[in-house]
């Protein structure tokens, strides 16, 4: 059974957004399995790879429609996503130091608690922003 189950109740009002979040819940659920199976260490170094990446691009997205859509604490919510990414980097930094004790479930925890009081919290204040920017796109009015 899935550990995380993206539904719409978290929805941010924007498909590619909820695409993404729903993308690291999958990962996050392989891992789960992964670690109930005993077969993490394979994994840790693809996945640590891809949460790096993954994190980046997804964060980058969302900082730039909260721009676009002149979103006022953008700062803020930067700094969230800056404080995780430094939480990757450095269990990332395990990997290549071979320190990989408990290395899979830690992710886990940290990624399992986050994304989720995340969504909840910080990008919810965001929907109601990025929802009217695609209301007023979908209608045709003229770009800002
Ligand atoms: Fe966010």
């Amino acid at each position: 059974m899935a550990l995380v189950q993206w539904q719409e109740s978290l929805s941010v009002g924007v498909g590619a957004l909820d695409q993404d979040h729903r993308s690291l819940f999958s990962m996050l659920n392989q891992l789960n399995d992964a670690l109930q199976d005993g077969t993490e260490g394979a994994m840790m170094a693809p996945l640590l790879d891809r949460l790096l990446l993954y994190t980046r691009e997804h964060f980058a997205r969302e900082e730039a429609l909260m721009a676009e859509c002149g979103y006022p604490d953008l700062a803020a919510h930067r700094r969230e996503h800056q404080q995780l990414a430094v939480q990757v980097r450095a269990l990332h930094q395990r990997l290549t130091d071979g320190s990989t004790e408990s290395l899979g479930r830690e992710v886990l925890v940290l990624f399992k608690t986050w994304l989720t009081s995340h969504i909840r919290v910080s990008d919810f204040l965001y929907k109601p922003y990025l929802v009217a920017r695609t209301r007023s796109h979908d209608r045709g009015a003229p770009e800002a």
